[in-house]
């Protein structure tokens, strides 16, 4: 159904997702995709209804191919309050129009992988985010194996903030995910709660080890660090909520 990769990044464009490419949406979702998508989702994609989307096309294929989706990207908007992710956004309870982008979706066909064509939907997504006044993060999560996507976050400046242990539930199977954010509009949160633990706890140590380290090796004088308190994989907390992706209802799809 596809056709040849075509390595000139030039030519390739992006594009809101429309009604007549349903078919080819949900081929693309089965393909890339351990999980399956209601048709409903699609429904809501292609529709416009709540979900927002960019498609990306090969303007150099053969004319009946030159708008055929290679990639795509969806995701919706969340309330900042009513999300997971409220503890690390800077976030004025007064305020309750604060805004998240969820990323739902994101795939590009095998043949045009590693040609910036993700990096260029990620873009989009970010770009739109930013144009939204009350928006202060994009954020999704990513199975914990997903190397690529994993790679491709990290390169758009996503930061890891949370390893959630066993997330999905694919075919009896539990997995971890990973939740990456992207700030914007001056939404880093200074510092969590649970960040602001995980420095009292590293300063405790460090102390400790300090004063050992003075009792028993007299000849040894490291000057003592304090710990940073940073945003990266390191920082792992439990999973609050598991998801199962097979049965799980059309309005909470979620990018694996
Ligand atoms: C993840 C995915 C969207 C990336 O699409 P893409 O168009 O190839 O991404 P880009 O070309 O913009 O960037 C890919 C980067 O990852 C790197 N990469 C690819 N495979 C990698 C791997 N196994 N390990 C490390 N880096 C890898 C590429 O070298 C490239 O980096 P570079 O630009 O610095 O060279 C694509 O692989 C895909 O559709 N996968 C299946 C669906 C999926 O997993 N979606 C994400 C769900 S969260």
């Amino acid at each position: 159904m596809l056709g040849r990769k075509t390595p000139r990044r030039s030519s390739i464009g992006y594009r809101p997702i429309g009604p007549s490419d349903l078919e080819i949406l949900q081929q693309l979702h089965a393909d890339l995709f351990p999980i399956r998508y209601e048709p409903e989702f699609f429904h809501n994609v292609v529709n416009r209804r709540e979900i927002i989307s960019w498609g990306a096309v090969d303007r150099n294929r053969p004319n009946a191919q030159s708008d055929e989706l290679i990639g795509f990207v969806t995701i919706k908007i969340v309330l900042a309050r009513e999300s997971e992710i409220t503890d690390l956004v800077r976030f004025d309870p007064t305020r309750s129009d604060q805004s998240l982008v969820y990323i739902l979706t994101l795939g590009v066909v095998e043949s045009y992988r590693n040609f910036g064509v993700a990096s260029g939907l990620i873009r989009e997504v970010t770009r739109y985010a930013k144009t939204i006044p009350t928006c202060r993060a994009a954020y999704l999560h990513v199975i914990s194996y997903n190397t690529p996507a994993i790679y491709l976050y990290k390169k758009m400046s996503f930061t890891c903030v949370r390893r959630l242990y066993g997330f999905y539930l694919i075919e009896g199977q539990h997995y971890d995910a990973y939740l990456f954010v992207y700030y914007v509009n001056g939404g880093r949160s200074p510092c969590s709660p649970l960040e602001l633990a995980v420095c009292a706890v590293n300063y405790v140590r460090s102390s400790l080890k300090s004063v050992a380290g003075r009792l028993w090796r007299y000849d040894v004088k490291k000057p003592w660090r304090w710990t940073k308190c940073k945003d990266n994989c390191g920082l792992v907390t439990p999973s609050q909520s598991k998801r199962n992706l097979v049965n799980e209802g059309s309005n909470d799809f979620q990018c694996v």
